[in-house]
């Protein structure tokens, strides 16, 4: 028998639930659970993203508290925040995200754009947390405009040699450190889990490209603890 709705462990009020609460200390317990590693990741996804092209708009999906907005617009791209949590962003909008960057709430699912807008759409740690990855990827390639690149970073299937430590430390620490930092060790629990359940590297260039996107290809990080994939809208897109 199918879950019901509420039970889902992407359920989408559960999920904003959770990110509006864990708003106030998200930043800091990302530098402690990674030793600062996700500010290089998120620096080589700007890396990546290049100078702006085309009309230079950049939406980053799930932004947050708006780290990659941040690179982005230091990069030179006017960037729109889009997240579902409302106290994520207002945290990210205390922090003084950059000037070129503007907010607005939204459902991945069901993106509040007209299709075509944006030359890059880039998504950091999010897709994990969507309920329906089909439906959100498809509002991806809806709202990119032709030839314009999606870029997604997302923890994914580390090397072998790695993986056992990178899971116990992972499974006995996390938790411990969301207790005693963010004072949410559930939230932190999930983490853990919607990681171990998140498909590999390869099973994700699929779905970018059953989405419709070409060139796809992804780089690992640390081993592939985490990947960036990208892709590209083709210039005629149904
Ligand atoms: C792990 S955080 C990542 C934040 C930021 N991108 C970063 O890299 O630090 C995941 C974000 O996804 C947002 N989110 C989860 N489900 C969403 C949905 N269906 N639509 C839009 N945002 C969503 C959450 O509110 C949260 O801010």
């Amino acid at each position: 028998m199918a879950p019901a709705a509420e039970e889902h462990p992407q359920d989408p009020r559960r999920i904003r639930a959770m990110f509006d609460a864990v708003a106030p200390r998200y930043d800091l317990m990302n530098d402690i659970m990674s030793f600062g590693i996700h500010r290089r990741w998120k620096r080589r996804l700007r890396r990546m993203a290049g100078k702006p092209f085309g009309r230079g708009l950049a939406l980053d999906l799930a932004g947050g508290t708006g780290d990659i907005a941040d690179e982005l617009s230091d990069g030179g791209w006017a960037v729109v925040v889009c997240d579902a949590s409302e106290g994520m962003m207002a945290t990210g909008r205390d922090r003084n995200a950059g000037p070129r960057v503007r907010w607005v709430g939204g459902d991945a699912e069901r993106l509040p754009f007209p299709d075509g807008t944006f030359d890059l759409v880039t998504l950091g740690f999010g897709l994990r947390n969507f309920r329906d990855r089909d439906a959100a990827l498809a509002e991806i390639v809806r709202v990119l405009a032709p030839e314009g690149r999606f870029l997604c970073l997302e923890f994914s299937t580390p090397a072998r040699p790695i993986r056992g430590l990178y899971r116990s430390y992972s499974r006995r620490m996390i938790p411990r450190l969301g207790a005693a930092v963010a004072g949410k060790p559930e939230a932190y629990r999930y983490l853990i889990d919607s990681i171990a359940d998140f498909p590999d590297q390869r099973t994700l260039v699929g779905w970018f490209q059953q989405a419709g996107l070409t060139d796809v290809r992804y780089r690992n990080l640390m081993f592939g603890i985490a990947a960036i994939h990208g892709g590209r809208r083709p210039a005629a897109h149904p």
